[in-house]
């Protein structure tokens, strides 16, 4: 069975620890950090990190739109983050080496997100340490967008390499995830995916989830 993030991006901010309470059934919760640069919006720092860490003790699967993430990785990773996942576009190569060690050296799980212009053949430097990749189905920086079919081969692309170089590495799915949307993913093989306004833009949150979970 899939495993199901959701993405807080549209919860409600005023009342953020009873939306994040609504999803606790889910696996991960997946937290977006956007800076305004490497994506043209703008939405919680390490502040708020630190703060839904401290009311929540699901895995915090936290997906970092930042330009040149290496600047502010240790203070993402102290904040309380479980997974962290950068940006192949974000920076050269020798950065993401050294973002990946950051994260060895906190005790955080490894993540490489690729935009979808991003050939899935960029995470082949990196796959082998790597514990998540994720596929983005959308440009990144806003909720709601529709779900990229042309993705897929994407994500049947990153499929057969992380079957060949590094199974136990999860693959992610993030933007325009819906019921309609997930049996596609997660046939073409993603095992984690991202939900944000299907999960809560709904009314109940936890059936939400739970619709989400195909075979
Ligand atoms: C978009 C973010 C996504 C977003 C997904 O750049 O990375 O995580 O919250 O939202 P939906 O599920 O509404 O497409
Ligand atoms: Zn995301």
């Amino acid at each position: 069975m899939v495993k199901i993030s959701p993405s807080i991006l549209s919860a409600d901010f005023v009342n953020l620890e009873e939306d994040i309470r609504q999803a606790e059934s889910a696996d991960y919760l997946h937290v977006d950090i956007m800076d305004g640069c490497f994506v043209p919006n703008i939405t919680i720092g390490v502040p708020v990190l630190k703060s839904i860490r401290k009311c929540t003790g699901m895995f915090l699967d936290v997906h970092l739109m930042i330009d040149k993430p290496v600047r502010l990785l240790a203070d993402f990773a102290q904040a309380g983050a479980d997974l962290l996942s950068v940006h192949l576009e974000a920076c050269p190569p020798s950065q993401i080496v050294q973002c990946l060690d950051l994260m060895d050296q906190f005790g955080v799980k490894k993540g490489v997100a690729l935009r979808p212009i991003t050939s899935p053949k960029a995470i082949l430097p990196y796959l082998e340490r790597l514990d998540l990749v994720l596929v983005m189905t959308v440009e990144p920086g806003f909720g709601g967008q529709t779900f990229l079919e042309s993705q897929l081969d994407t994500i049947r692309e990153v499929r057969t390499l992380i079957d060949r170089y590094n199974p136990a590495c999860e693959l992610e799915v993030d933007g325009g995830v819906n019921q309609k949307t997930a049996p596609l993913a997660a046939a073409a093989g993603a095992n984690v995916l991202v939900a944000g306004s299907a999960v809560y833009g709904a009314a109940d949150i936890p059936g939400a989830i739970q619709a989400l979970r195909v075979n």
